[in-house]
C-alpha cells in the first residue's frame, strides 16, 4: 500500500477551532482548570481594555513547565484521551488550552517558570493565517521577548523570587471588536462564573486546601447553589448510588422558601436565570462544576419543584461514561446512573414541593444539626463530629487546623475506659450537663450568627431549636428565650 502523509491545514483548522462553542467564560474556566491541576494556591486573572487593544492573563502559582513541557503543552492534542489521569487532574483531552484560547483570541503566549528559569512559547494565528504554507509555527520567546511583554508588572516577575507557575496571555481579543462596556460587562460575567464552577475550590473540603482566585485582584466569593451555609437550607437523606463498585454521592437540597431568607439572598441564590430555570442537578467532577440545571429529562422543570438542586460528585475515571465533551460543559449520565436517579426522582420531587408550597413546613422534624453523628459503612462504626453543624462549619472555614483537631478528637476517643464505665458505674457517668450560663453563652454566639444570615423571629429560634445542644434541652433553651425576649413556636 501507498501512503500520503496529510497533516491538516493549519489556517483552516484554527479557523474552525474557535468556533467549537466557548463562550468568554467556560474558556476561561478551562485554563483555571490546568492551573489547579497544576497544584496552583493562587490564581489571578488580571485584565485591561488597554485602549483598545485587550488582553487577559491567566496567572497562576502552580508547579510550572520547563521548556520540553512548554512545548507539549501548547501541541494541539497533547494527551491522549484514554490516557490514565490523576485522579484529581482536571484534564482529558490535552485541547483545553488551546481551544479555549484560540476561542478568544489570536495570539496565546504562555510563560512558564520552572527550576529558576522563565520559558516562552506563542501561538500567534494571524502569522499562521498569513503564511499557510510554513505549517504549524510556535514562536519560541526569547528574555528579550519576555520581558518586553511588559502588560503588568504583577505578574511577570516570578522567577526573580525563586517562585514557579504559569501565565497564560492572550492578545488580539476577538473582544476587542466590542466596546471597553462589554468587556467591562463580560468580566463581570466571568466573575459570577468563576464563583460558582470553582466554588468548592475556593473554601477548603476535606483533604484539599482553599484556593485563592482573583479578578484583577478582587478576590473571588465561593457561589454555593445549595446555600448550605443557610439553615433554612433542607437535605434529603438520600443513598448513594454504587455502580460497578463505584460510589456516586447524590445529595439532595431543597433551598429555603423566600419567606425563609432575607431578599438579597433570594435573588443571590436564583441567580440570574431565576429559580425555576435553576433546579436540577449539579454535577461536580472532580469538584468543579460542569453541569447544572438539568433533570436530564428524566422529569420536566416545574414550578413546584423550583427549589430542589441535587447534587451529583463523580471522578474523572467515569469521563467515558458520562460523556464528557472538551469544553467540560456537558455530560450525560450513562444508563444506569440515569435508571437510579430515576428511582429517587419521587422523593425528592414530594420534598421539594411541599416546601414550596407549604412555606415553613419542616421535612426532617428531628433534630437537624446534631455534634456527633453516628457513621456506619463499610463494616466499620464511627463517631464523628458533625462538620455540618453551623458552629463547626464557621470555625472550619476560618482555620483549617481546626480540621486536624477534630480528626485527633475522633480518633482518641478514650473507648475503653467509657466502655469500662459505661458497663461498670452506669450512674457515676455524668451526662455532661450544660449550666444555664453556658447554654445562654452558647445561645448567644448562635442568635449572632443566624442573625448574620438574615433569620429573625419564629425562624431564628427555629433554626436555634435544630441545633445540638438546645435540641436537647429545648425547655431550657426557651427560658432563655423568654428572658431575652425572643419568640418562638410553641
Ligand atoms: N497552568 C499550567 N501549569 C502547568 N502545566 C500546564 C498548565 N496549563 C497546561 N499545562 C500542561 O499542558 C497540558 C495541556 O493542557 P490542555 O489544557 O491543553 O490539556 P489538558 O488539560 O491535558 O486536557 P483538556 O483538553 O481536557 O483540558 C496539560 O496536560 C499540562 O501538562
Ligand atoms: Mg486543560
Amino acid at each position: 500500500v501507498e501512503f500520503e502523509i496529510l497533516p491538516p491545514n493549519p489556517s483552516s483548522l484554527v479557523a474552525s477551532l474557535r468556533s467549537v462553542g466557548y463562550s468568554l467564560e467556560t474558556a476561561i474556566a478551562d485554563v483555571i482548570d490546568n492551573s489547579i491541576t497544576a497544584q496552583a494556591h493562587n490564581i489571578s486573572v488580571w485584565y485591561s481594555w488597554n485602549e483598545g487593544s485587550p488582553w487577559i492573563v491567566l496567572d497562576d502559582d502552580g508547579h510550572g513547565m520547563g521548556p520540553e513541557t512548554l512545548v507539549e503543552a501548547m501541541r494541539l492534542g497533547s494527551k491522549h484521551p484514554n490516557e490514565k489521569r490523576e485522579a484529581r487532574d482536571l484534564g482529558r483531552f490535552g485541547l483545553g488550552l488551546k481551544t479555549a484560547s484560540f476561542s478568544q483570541c489570536n495570539q496565546l503566549t504562555v510563560l512558564s517558570y520552572w527550576a529558576g528559569h522563565v520559558s516562552g512559547r506563542e501561538w500567534d494565528l494571524a502569522q499562521i493565517d498569513s503564511e499557510p504554507d510554513k505549517g504549524w509555527r510556535l514562536k519560541i520567546l526569547d528574555s528579550f521577548d519576555i520581558e518586553r511583554i511588559s502588560l503588568n508588572d504583577k505578574f511577570l516577575h516570578k522567577v526573580l523570587n525563586g517562585f514557579s507557575g504559569t501565565s497564560v496571555i492572550w492578545r488580539n481579543l476577538d473582544l476587542a471588536s466590542g466596546s471597553e462596556s462589554n468587556f467591562n460587562e463580560c468580566m463581570s460575567v466571568v466573575r459570577n462564573h468563576l464563583s460558582l464552577v470553582f466554588h468548592r475550590y475556593l473554601v477548603s473540603e476535606k483533604g484539599s486546601k482553599a484556593i485563592s482566585m482573583k479578578l484583577n485582584n478582587i478576590k473571588l466569593e465561593p457561589h454555593d447553589p445549595f446555600n448550605l451555609k443557610n439553615l433554612a437550607t433542607r437535605e434529603l437523606p438520600l443513598q448513594p448510588i454504587v455502580i460497578d463498585g463505584q460510589k456516586l454521592k447524590v445529595e439532595a437540597y431543597i433551598l429555603p422558601h423566600h419567606s425563609k431568607v432575607s431578599k438579597e439572598d433570594y435573588e443571590k441564590f436564583g441567580m440570574s436565570e431565576g429559580y425555576s430555570q435553576n433546579q436540577g442537578f449539579y454535577v461536580y467532577r472532580n469538584r468543579r462544576l460542569i453541569i447544572r440545571n438539568t433533570w436530564f429529562r428524566l422529569v420536566r422543570k416545574e414550578q413546584l419543584t423550583k427549589l430542589i438542586r441535587v447534587k451529583i460528585d463523580i471522578p474523572n475515571t467515569l469521563d467515558k461514561h458520562w460523556r464528557i465533551d472538551v469544553k467540560k460543559s456537558t455530560a450525560n449520565p450513562p444508563e444506569a446512573v440515569r435508571a437510579k436517579l430515576k428511582t429517587l426522582m419521587p422523593e425528592i420531587r414530594t420534598a421539594g414541593s411541599s416546601v414550596y408550597r407549604a412555606k415553613g413546613s419542616r421535612i426532617k422534624t428531628k433534630e437537624l444539626h446534631p455534634i456527633w453523628t453516628r457513621v456506619a459503612a463499610n463494616g466499620k462504626i464511627e463517631y464523628e463530629i458533625n462538620r455540618s453543624h453551623p458552629l463547626t462549619a464557621k470555625l472550619l472555614e476560618e482555620t483549617n487546623d481546626l480540621k486536624s483537631l477534630l480528626k485527633m478528637i475522633e480518633a482518641s476517643f478514650p473507648k475503653d475506659t467509657y466502655f469500662f464505665d459505661l458497663a461498670n458505674n452506669p450512674k457515676e457517668l455524668s451526662s455532661n450537663n450544660i449550666s444555664d450560663a453556658n447554654l445562654e453563652e452558647y445561645l448567644d454566639l448562635f442568635l449572632g450568627e443566624f442573625k448574620l444570615q438574615g433569620l429573625n423571629g419564629n425562624e431564628l429560634s427555629g433554626a436555634v431549636l435544630e441545633c445540638q445542644p438546645f435540641s436537647k434541652v429545648l425547655e431550657r433553651t426557651k427560658k432563655i428565650f423568654d428572658k431575652k425576649g425572643i419568640i418562638y413556636e410553641s
